[in-house]
């Protein structure tokens, strides 16, 4: 009797492949990382400066507050503004958590706006239906728009509105550092905007981080006080009521050694999915990114309505993929008792029924992309 032949499972292709960066880098990062043992000055060490100034020349801003995460990054700016009980936020429904959580954590009411299926972000006539008719009790106070999978959301358009109605924006830019709107980057947008370092953004360090960008010099000097419990003129001179926030230095020297490719790493992500636009274009409708913008693809997300279906056949073919969002905030238990806007968000949930996110970052090479294109094709049918 002859054994029947036994077919190997497929080799698993990474999501987001961190080992592939360092490799390229990984001499350098220790070499920073021994840098910081050697001089031991771990909390606010010479890096974190350092950092901060590279950031506000990539990002054409005049002050950059490094913090512990892209929540802080959105939770510091809040505090600075003053925003608490009876302020109104708004914030789109399809994005983490993270964006209306800190709106509620410091007591505000976020107000839940519908988003664009074609670019993920804010729907600007739904923010203005929401702006239009606010609640009894509550005063709006800005708009924390999302660039959501690394595309800047419609910045122009959102400024309008704000600027009618006297609001600020604070962009949540945890997913979108590095890519452009007009001649502006990500950072530059909106009156503050925050990132987020965690490993799998775009720009990512080895554990939490974040940081804040502005051209305000007061909401500066406050956000950086607040990063420090408060602190006045010395750290025990406690001026106002704030946190512990700060960026630790070994993540400031991982980050400043990321940051030197990480123009190229942009490029490549650029290659990526634009190969990835042009592929499957016509088999599942792909993301759009507008005429003026760039994207980072901090995610390369599809929409189908066999999602489940290819998902699994993905899956089977070793090529994970992920579902970014499931379901919409206003749907969720600790956020479904906040507002919506009027004619509520309809476009954000059928995106959470619809969305798959196929492995994407700066080193999928032309032949693993062809393989995930080749199985998306044929799960589709
Ligand atoms: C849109 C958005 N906002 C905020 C955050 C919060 O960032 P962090 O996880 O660094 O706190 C994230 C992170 O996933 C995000 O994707």
């Amino acid at each position: 009797m002859t054994a029947s032949p036994v077919k190997s499972a497929p080799t698993s292709v990474e999501f987001i492949d961190l080992g592939a960066q360092q490799r390229r880098i990984g001499d350098k990062v220790e070499a920073a990382v021994k840098r910081v043992l050697a001089h031991g000055k771990y909390i606010m060490g010479p890096e974190v400066k350092t950092l901060e100034d590279q950031l506000s020349r990539f990002a054409g801003v005049k002050h950059t507050v490094s913090c512990a995460s892209g929540t802080d990054a959105l939770s510091l700016p809040l505090m600075a503004l003053g925003i608490g009980p009876g302020d109104a936020v708004f914030v789109p429904t399809f994005t983490f958590a993270a964006t209306a959580e800190v709106v509620a954590l410091v007591g505000a009411t976020p107000i839940f706006v519908d988003v664009e299926a074609g670019s993920f972000n804010m729907d600007v006539k739904s923010l203005q239906r929401a702006v239009d008719a606010m609640p009894a009790g509550l005063t709006p106070k800005g708009i924390i728009p999302v660039d959501l999978f690394g595309q800047p959301a419609d910045y122009d358009a959102i400024d309008k509105v704000a600027q009618a109605k006297n609001l600020w924006v604070l962009a949540d830019a945890a997913q979108s550092f590095g890519a452009t709107l007009g001649n502006r980057r990500t950072g530059s947008m909106g009156r503050i905007a925050g990132t987020s370092f965690f490993p799998a953004k775009p720009l990512g360090c080895y554990g939490d981080g974040g940081a804040i960008f502005t051209d305000d010099a007061d909401l500066n000097d406050i956000m950086k006080s607040l990063r420090v419990h408060g602190q006045g003129s010395d750290k025990y001179d406690n001026v106002r009521i704030g946190m512990n926030g700060r960026l630790d230095t070994i993540q400031a020297a991982v980050l400043i050694e990321k940051l030197a490719i990480f123009e190229d790493e942009i490029a490549a992500r650029q290659r990526v999915g634009k190969r990835y636009n042009d592929l499957l274009r016509g088999t599942v409708i792909v993301p759009e990114v507008a005429a003026n913008a760039t994207s980072v693809w901090a995610q390369y997300t599809i929409r189908l309505p066999n999602r489940d279906k290819v998902a699994a056949a993905l899956k089977a073919e070793g090529i994970p993929t992920a579902i970014y969002y499931p379901r919409p905030l206003h749907q969720q238990t600790a956020y479904r008792n906040f507002p919506s806007a009027p004619g509520g968000c309809p476009v954000s949930e059928k995106l959470a029924g619809e969305v798959l996110s196929l492995p994407m970052h700066p080193y999928l090479d032309t032949a693993t992309q062809d393989r995930i294109v080749t199985a998306v094709k044929a799960a589709v049918g």
